[in-house]
């Protein structure tokens, strides 16, 4: 089956789009569903990889100004991680800052993340906030040519 990667459109897609950012990147983290979703949402890009139906794959892009991208929300559902998928949603989301006009991206890559920006060619800046007092984060940037 062909992989699609587009914006999630019916409410069906929508609830599989943040039930996986809740079970990839909340869930481990003890927090109750509903705490993976902010107040940027409206404003911001979303992308969900799909076989079929399903979505397997979601990651989010916001404009933190005119120039500068913030990657949020890279989640791969596991059986399906090392495949080359979250390069792919990533290129795709990199796609869409440059359309807008965007220069750099930045995110805050979780300690085991760290290793699939830096093959994407990210440059680790420092090191970004504790994530619910637990998650070590490092601040990353990549200039969009
Ligand atoms: C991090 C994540 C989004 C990466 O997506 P993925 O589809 O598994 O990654 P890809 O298969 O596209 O990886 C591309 C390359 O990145 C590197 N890479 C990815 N994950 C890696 C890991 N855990 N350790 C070392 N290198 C890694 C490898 O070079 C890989 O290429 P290879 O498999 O041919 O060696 C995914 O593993 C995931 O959802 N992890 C859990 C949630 C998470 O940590 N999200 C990020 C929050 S900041």
């Amino acid at each position: 089956m062909e992989l699609a990667i587009r914006c999630p459109y019916t409410p069906a897609e929508w609830q599989q789009y943040y039930y996986l950012r809740w079970l990839i990147l909340r869930a481990p983290l003890g927090q109750s569903l509903g705490t993976e979703q902010d107040e940027l949402e409206d404003s911001a890009w979303h992308l969900a990889a799909f076989y079929g139906e399903e979505v397997i794959a979601i990651g989010r892009l916001q404009a933190n100004s005119e120039a500068i991208g913030q990657i949020r929300y890279m989640a791969v559902k596991e059986k399906y991680q090392r495949q080359g998928i979250g390069h792919r949603l990533l290129t795709a989301l990199e796609q869409i800052a440059r359309q807008q006009g965007m220069s750099q991206m930045v995110l805050n890559a979780r300690e085991t993340a760290v290793p699939f920006y830096v093959t994407a060619n990210y440059s680790l800046l420092g090191e970004g906030p504790l994530l619910f007092g637990q998650i070590k984060h490092t601040i990353m940037s990549k200039l969009l040519g």
